[in-house]
This record gives C-alpha cells, structure tokens and sequence, in this order.
C-alpha cells in the first residue's frame, strides 16, 4: 500500500494567509498542517508515499520535510504547476503507483485523529477496480460531497452530490480516498466541471455507477481545515497530537 497527499491548489478561502504560504504549511499546532496526513499514513503503516505541491512552495516543502527520514517515511515530490482540480492532481500519481499496487489518497487539509489500519485492511479485501471514500456524520452537509444510497443497508454509494443546496444525508465525504491503479483509466473518462476543474466526485461518481464506491464512517474527530474558523480549532485539537 502506497499513500499520495494532495497538497498543492491555491487555498483562496485562506486569503491573504495563503498568497503568502501553502495552505498544507500553515501552523496546526506545533507543526505545519501536512506533518498530520504523513502521520496518519505511517501509523497505518503506510510509507512510501508522494506529495503533489505546488511550484510556488515546493523548495519550502523539501527544506522541511526532506527525504522524509525523520518523519519515518520516503517522500516523493510532484509538482502540480496549476490548480486544475483535485483529479488532475491525483493524475500525477500515475507512474508513482505501479500495476497491482493500492493506495490511499488524502486531501491535505484533512485532518483526523482515527487510525486508518482497519479501513485500509477492509480496501484491500474489495475486489480489484473498486474503491473506498470514508464518509464523516457533518453539521452542514452542504458544503462537501454528499453521498446518496439506494437503500440503508446498502454497502455501496449510489451516487455522490457535489455541494448540493439539499443534501439528502447528513453525510459527508471526506478527502480519505483508496483506489488502485484503475483509477487513472477512470480519470481520463471525465471532462473538466464547470469551474475548469477535473473534479474527484466525477471520478467517484464513475465507481458509483458502477456499485464499485464502498464506504466507512469514520467514528473520530475530522476537519477540512480550509477556512480560519476550522483551521483554529485544528490547532486546538491537535496541539499535543504530534511529539
Ligand atoms: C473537496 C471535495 C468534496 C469533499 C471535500 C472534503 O471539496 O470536492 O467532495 O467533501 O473536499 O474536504 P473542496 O474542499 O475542495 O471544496
């Protein structure tokens, strides 16, 4: 199992914080946001993981992070040179991950404090071309991927909502992704969105209609730390997190 982080895009609702700095670099706590996927990758033992960033921040990136050795994991870096979607990014990651290999992919300013381990063993008894998304209970549904079942005990999506103005659950989708290498035919199948992004709910979507998008509710904390109020209380929530 491999890990891919998405770190680059512009992190516009953080302005004027992020014309200056990388989202995924801001202080949480005692470390900068991205210290706490890589964390959350090693603990499941996850280590050989890629990192998509930015131009703009890249040397920041290395000069921190380095090889990944005393973080206790091997980095490889990529360079999105332009913010076009969190499936354009994720395309980068194709000749990172090899024919019959897993891996899960984590949008960077996801933060959670559960251990992923039994998520990534219930991936990888799926069968080859399926993935998984972990879903979080949320307060305002509307403001993520809002997943749709054909019946409550279903162990498949239906389909996903991107932002829908009425949700029809209370169920998010979080940026905790796990795909295989069938992956990267399905993103060549979507069309950028309206805003000029390839989206991951179209990349998603494709599985679903397929009854090949499974999914788990994560039980513990989680935050999309994309705005000053979520990204406050990260830093309160995770100050002792990391040594
Ligand atoms: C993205 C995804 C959305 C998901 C969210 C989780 O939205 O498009 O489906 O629920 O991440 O953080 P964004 O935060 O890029 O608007």
């Amino acid at each position: 199992m491999k890990g891919v982080i998405l770190a680059g895009g512009m992190g516009t609702r953080l302005y004027p914080l992020t014309r200056m700095m990388n989202k995924h670099l801001l202080p949480v706590g005692k470390y900068p946001m991205i210290c706490y996927g890589l964390d959350r990758l090693r603990k499941a033992g996850i280590t050989d993981i890629l990192l998509v960033i930015s131009r703009q921040s890249a040397g920041m990136y290395t000069e921190f992070l380095g090889s990944g050795a005393e973080f206790g994991v091997s980095l490889t870096y990529k360079i999105q040179e332009a913010a076009g979607g969190i499936a354009e990014a994720l395309e980068l990651a194709k000749d990172f991950i090899l024919p019959g290999e897993r891996f899960v992919v984590l949008l960077g300013d996801n933060l959670f404090t559960e251990d992923l381990t039994p998520y990534v063993s219930s991936y990888l008894r799926q069968p080859e071309g399926t993935a998984k998304v972990l879903l979080k209970p949320v307060e305002d549904a509307r403001r993520y991927g809002v997943p749709v079942f054909d019946s409550a005990d279903s162990a498949w999506i239906a389909r996903i909502e991107e932002k829908p103005k009425q949700p029809k659950t209370s169920y998010c989708v979080t940026g905790i992704y796990m795909y295989d290498k069938a992956v990267f035919d399905i993103i060549r199948q979507i069309s950028p969105s309206r805003r000029g992004e390839l989206e991951i709910t179209d990349v998603n979507n494709l599985y679903a209609a397929d009854r090949k998008l499974s999914y788990d509710v994560l039980k513990g904390w989680w935050s999309d730390a994309g705005t000053f109020e979520s990204l406050r209380e990260a830093g309160e929530k995770l100050k002792d997190a990391l040594p």
